[in-house]
């Protein structure tokens, strides 16, 4: 133990001997729901629970449940726990895109852990931005911290087959423009794909995240993807409970478990899993919050080589249950160990190091999470782009279909180039207006290309890169084109997009300049994406560049656009970035 309980942070509100009247105050509110002096003031350590989870946030709402047996644990342990809301964010309630509360849930969150008299807090992680936005927050405070995630739906089925949430919409809405289902079966499809409490099963941005806070050492072992119905769930919610009080004594903080390495472990465990192209952005953003440097270079460098280990949907077959049982985060993890792919010195919430934790550790289903010799496919991890219209996008390799490849890569098998023909769209209210009118004459020869979508533009940027082509192509059989965009994509979309395009159109970006009709090269050998335009066109449309956006809407979209930064750099509010350790760095007045 390195901490003892004259040490506890709380101690400055409820037995400041020096500041009676004060600790009067603040004791006399606290025990009014039935705690007593002795709790508060005995020198047990008090443990914030962050709930996520509420009406407005489904994915999360189990949280308020499992809430329960992480307080058992804490009071196991002689702590006190006090649970307080963070902002909700939900992705697919949120209008006009989840992506505008990340920031803002962890601008609260690091708020309360600054200003309140926590000691330590469990972080209830689940739905996309929940994961990033609580971990960016703990960074910022560096108090002593620990993911509960939620954990994934059941798996879900329809008509006999697994299906996924997410996949199953796309999928559906393909259906549905090739006329094979009617909007009643659209809408069973998709209520299937989602049979309990829990996030979304498939590999998309929520289970992805939780994987990558599980893989940076901030959750106990297997936390990522117990299903949260389960039995385990709520058992790994009181264990959660427990361990957050001995990392109080141990002074067990953020920025020793989430260092440079540790962030190298979570994007080579990201590329095994075939995670969410929303991954680099969330990570990256946590990275610069614990003051670590992490760029998308990391991502191409650390994650590109990795095979792609896990069979899940969108990049392989299975569902968050059939993960779970083949041994999780942990069977990942100790494949990429043993093939020297992960730093094994790193140390997590267990206070031990990953070789450590991992030394018992073997996969239980070798079709849902294959050994390093016996991959769905080598070097799956990330590509990261760059070319004459942008600095940086970045396109997953892992859901690179064997049509895509027959149809747009000469050299099946092997990354290749091709010459498109843009199809450009200003947002998506423009996509869907426009992509089935025949005069935009759309083959498969195009590309799709959206702007307008990005942090600023959007605001929050938005999921809608992963466009569907028109309906003529679809009935023909050719269910997806290549696209091009400064929004991101659904983490459950099996899309080859290239995407999170860096600077976006609004600040002036290289998509502000095209026009439907450019021909733009693609060449994913050299990591370039070039429109094919002399230096002097591009020069004169720069005076007169497509970079207008709507007005605010909200006070909040304001301060997001005056603040926020581009995909490539995380999305961040740059002025946070300056703030580290603020928790260690003193009591507030
Ligand atoms: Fe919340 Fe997928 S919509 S996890
Ligand atoms: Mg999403």
């Amino acid at each position: 133990m390195t901490r003892t309980k004259d040490q506890l942070r709380s101690r400055e509100w409820f037995a400041n001997s020096e500041d009676p009247g004060m600790t009067a105050l603040y004791l006399e509110r606290y025990l009014n729901y039935g705690l007593t002096r002795e709790e508060l003031q005995s020198g047990k350590p008090i443990i914030g629970i962050a709930q996520t989870g509420s009406d407005l946030s489904p994915c999360n709402r189990h949280h308020i449940e499992l809430a329960a047996r992480v307080r058992d644990g804490i009071r196991e342990m002689g702590g006190i726990p006090l649970e307080f809301p963070v902002h909700p964010i939900q992705e697919t309630g949120r209008r006009p895109t989840a992506a505008l509360d990340r920031n803002l849930a962890y601008l609260g969150l690091v708020e309360v852990l600054h200003g309140y008299p926590l000691d330590g807090v469990v972080l209830t992680t689940g739905c996309d931005k929940t994961t990033p936005a609580c971990l960016m927050a703990a960074a910022t405070a560096n108090i002593p911290a620990i993911v509960l995630s939620g954990g994934p739906m059941l798996d879900g089925h329809w008509r006999g087959k697994l299906a996924g949430s997410g996949m199953v919409i796309w999928d559906s809405r393909r259906q549905l423009a090739a006329g094979e289902i009617n909007e009643e079966e659209f809408l069973e499809a998709a209520a299937s794909s989602a049979p309990s409490v829990g996030h979304c099963n498939t590999m998309g941005t929520a289970l992805s995240m939780n994987s990558v806070a599980e893989a940076l050492g901030m959750s106990l072992p297997r936390c990522a993807s117990i299903p949260a119905p389960y039995r385990e769930r709520a058992q790994m919610a009181y264990l959660t409970g427990k361990r957050i009080v001995d990392m109080v004594w141990e002074d067990l903080t953020p920025s020793k478990i989430m260092t440079k390495a540790a962030f190298e472990n979570a994007i080579a465990v990201a590329a095994a899993c075939g995670a969410s192209t929303n991954c680099p952005p969330h990570l990256i953003a946590i990275a610069r919050h614990a003051g670590v440097d992490l760029t998308l270079e990391d991502w191409q460098r650390v994650g590109h080589p990795i095979p792609l280990l896990v069979n899940c949907q969108p990049a392989g077959h299975y569902l968050g249950e059939g993960f779970h049982r083949a041994g999780g985060i942990p069977a990942v993890m100790k494949e990429l160990l043993s093939a020297g792919k992960l730093h094994g010195t790193t140390v997590t919430v267990t206070g031990k190091t990953t070789a450590d934790f991992l030394a018992d550790v073997e996969i239980e289903d070798t079709d849902v999470i294959r050994p390093y010799d016996k991959p769905m496919m080598l070097e799956a991890g990330f590509i990261v782009l760059s070319g004459n219209i942008f600095d940086s996008a970045v396109m997953k390799t892992s859901v690179i279909g064997p049509d895509f490849r027959k149809r747009y890569l000469s050299t099946p098998g092997d990354l290749d180039a091709f010459v498109a023909r843009a199809i450009v769209f200003d947002g998506p209210e423009d996509y869907h207006k426009r992509i089935n009118d025949p005069a935009l004459n759309i083959d498969e020869h195009c590309i799709l290309v959206i702007r307008g979508a990005g942090p600023v533009g959007y605001p929050g940027s938005a999921e809608v890169v992963n466009m569907q082509p028109p309906d003529h192509l679809i009935k023909r059989g050719i269910t997806a084109l290549p696209t091009l965009g400064d929004g991101r994509q659904s983490g459950t979309s099996a899309s080859p997009s290239i995407l999170n395009v860096s600077p976006e159109s609004a600040v002036g970006g290289g998509l502000a300049l095209l026009k439907t009709g450019d021909k733009i090269r693609v060449d994913l050998n050299t990591r370039k994406v070039d429109v094919q335009l002399s230096e002097a066109e591009l020069a004169e449309r720069r005076k007169n560049p497509a970079s207008s956006y709507p007005a605010h809407q909200t006070p909040w979209q304001q301060i997001h656009r005056e603040t926020v930064g581009q995909l490539s750099t995380g999305g961040c509010m740059e002025m946070a970035t300056a703030y580290q350790h603020v928790v260690a760095n003193g009591t507030p007045r």
